[in-house]
């Protein structure tokens, strides 16, 4: 693991490898290995482990367990041109696999600025440790297997993530190569599928003639935090939108896959975004902003230019929202609102079906005037779960109708919790399972729908202020009122 100092390793990588080893599902001779620059001794970095593990495991801390995994934990210092350091790399991992008998399997897990990619790859190459056949041979009968698994960002547009893609291609081929989006690996993201695919009552009214619109929302209370480095100039679309979000997109819109395997899924998720259209009128069609100082939860905070680390000029949006069109016979002219952002009133993430209102309303209008739009709202966090919203008698003697609401909530129909997305993932990376990961034509076609609206918002836009703890910019909400239409409340 590279970036073992990072925030992404200590909160959610070590965590997950802990929660997989307490639920019995890493083979005994597991090692971890870490790459940083710090000098540390590979005490100090099992004693980082550990307390990330006792911070942010999932499960229960057992000690019998712990004490199993600490054992094939190693560190290796170095910079990442450091070619000695490499070398040392690539024997510290032959070490282990005579002393633990891990059977020369590698996953090679970057979670680092994706700038350092190429040199690591490069040197993974050069020191061997990227070809099974050099470090390790064959071992019981079978050729081991490399696999690389990488971090968004991929790239920050079209032109970049090509290249990127192009120096991972020369050293791993594409189906070593694992990147993560971790909303895929959510239970509720998941369940999109089995909602739409093993049931048969949504799918007759899953398209152009019972929906009106769909609604996909990621909303987040939290600020950048200490990602300034990160955050400015990447902003809200190409942090979130650009993947999780066409992800949800792509899931919620996409015909059945012929069956669940990796290429099958993959290939309808890609027909679904190559269909995607952008609005005629970017103006229009979008909308961005920034958070200014005010009060979340009580507090007073800061506003998006006066963090740590950004230039009081800087442009990056926290906000972003979208209309998006998919050109096919199923989601003609229904349009799909993606809206992301930070510093937004709660936490929460949910896919909106908006259904058409009934043709024909035979009751006196003051029956009815209570009465929304049906909906079918999967809520990916938190409080996990599906709504239905419809409307209802209310009881007495007008007939008076009102929306009610029908739910399925995790927490009450199953005893066991969910796991965190990055044990999934990261569990299916090393059993060699790939649906759940993006291929590089997925994340060429996130950057085609985004670039030109990255480039729009550069050349003729400023973010909006909208303060924090508000439902966003005032332009998104506009953009919904030309439609005749409205966000669902945060
Ligand atoms: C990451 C983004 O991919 O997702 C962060 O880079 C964001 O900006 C995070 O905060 C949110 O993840 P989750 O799982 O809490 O919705």
């Amino acid at each position: 693991m590279f970036g073992v100092t990072g925030d992404l390793a200590r909160k959610k990588l070590m965590p997950a490898v802990y929660d997989l080893a307490n639920r019995g599902l890493l083979p005994p001779g597991f090692s971890l290995v870490g790459y940083a620059r710090r000098d540390w001794e590979d005490e100090d970095f099992a004693q980082l482990t550990y307390e990330s593990v006792k911070e942010h495991a999932r499960t229960p801390f057992r000690d019998t367990v712990w004490q199993q995994l600490s054992e094939g934990v190693r560190f290796v210092q170095g910079d990442f041109d450091d070619n000695a350091a490499f070398d040392r790399l690539a024997q510290t991992v032959r070490d282990l696999d005579q002393e633990r008998g891990t059977g020369g399997n590698y996953a090679f897990y970057l979670s680092i600025p994706p700038k350092f990619f190429p040199l690591v790859v490069q040197q993974l190459k050069r020191s061997g440790l990227s070809d099974p056949d050099a470090v390790s041979g064959v071992v019981g009968g079978r050729r081991p297997w490399r696999r690389v698994v990488i971090e968004k960002p991929f790239g920050h547009d079209l032109a970049s993530a090509r290249e990127l893609n192009a120096n991972l291609d020369g050293v791993f081929p594409p189906h070593a190569v694992f990147r993560i989006d971790h909303y895929l690996g959510k239970e509720t993201v998941q369940n999109i599928l089995a909602l739409r695919f093993a049931n048969e009552m949504y799918e007759p009214i899953w398209n152009r003639g019972y929906i009106d619109h769909v609604q996909i929302t990621m909303a987040e209370d939290i600020g950048i935090g200490g990602r300034a480095g990160y955050y400015d100039g990447i902003g809200a679309a190409r942090d979130v939108i650009q993947n999780h979000l066409l992800q949800l997109l792509a899931l919620t819109a996409m015909e059945e896959p012929v069956a669940f395997d990796a290429d099958s899924l993959r290939t309808e998720k890609e027909k679904v975004l190559s269909a995607v259209r952008l609005p005629a009128d970017l103006a229009a069609g979008t909308a961005r902003g920034q958070y200014a100082a005010g009060w979340q939860g009580g507090v007073a905070v800061h506003g998006f230019l006066e963090e740590d680390g950004i230039p009081a000029d800087s442009r990056t949006e926290t906000y972003a929202a979208l209309r998006l069109g998919v050109d096919t016979r199923r989601w003609a002219g229904v349009p799909f609102y993606l809206r992301a952002g930070k510093r937004l009133p709660r936490r929460m993430t949910e896919i909106a079906m908006m259904f058409q209102r009934a043709p024909h309303l035979p009751f006196a209008a003051t029956d009815t005037r209570e009465l929304g739009q049906n909906a079918l709202v999967i809520r990916i966090q938190p409080d996990e779960g599906i709504t239905v919203r419809f409307g209802s008698k209310v009881p007495g003697t007008a007939m008076e109708v009102r929306d009610v609401n029908m739910d399925f909530a995790y927490g009450e129909s199953f005893t066991e919790s969910s796991p965190e997305a990055y044990e999934r993932l990261l569990l299916d990376v090393l059993i060699g399972d790939p649906p759940l990961f993006p291929r590089q034509q997925e994340v060429e076609l996130g950057w085609r729908i985004l670039d030109p609206v990255e480039q729009f918002w550069a050349e003729y836009t400023k973010p909006e202020q909208y303060p924090a703890g508000s439902a966003g910019p005032a332009s998104a909400d506009a953009l919904m009122a030309r439609d005749g239409r409205a966000w669902r409340r945060l």
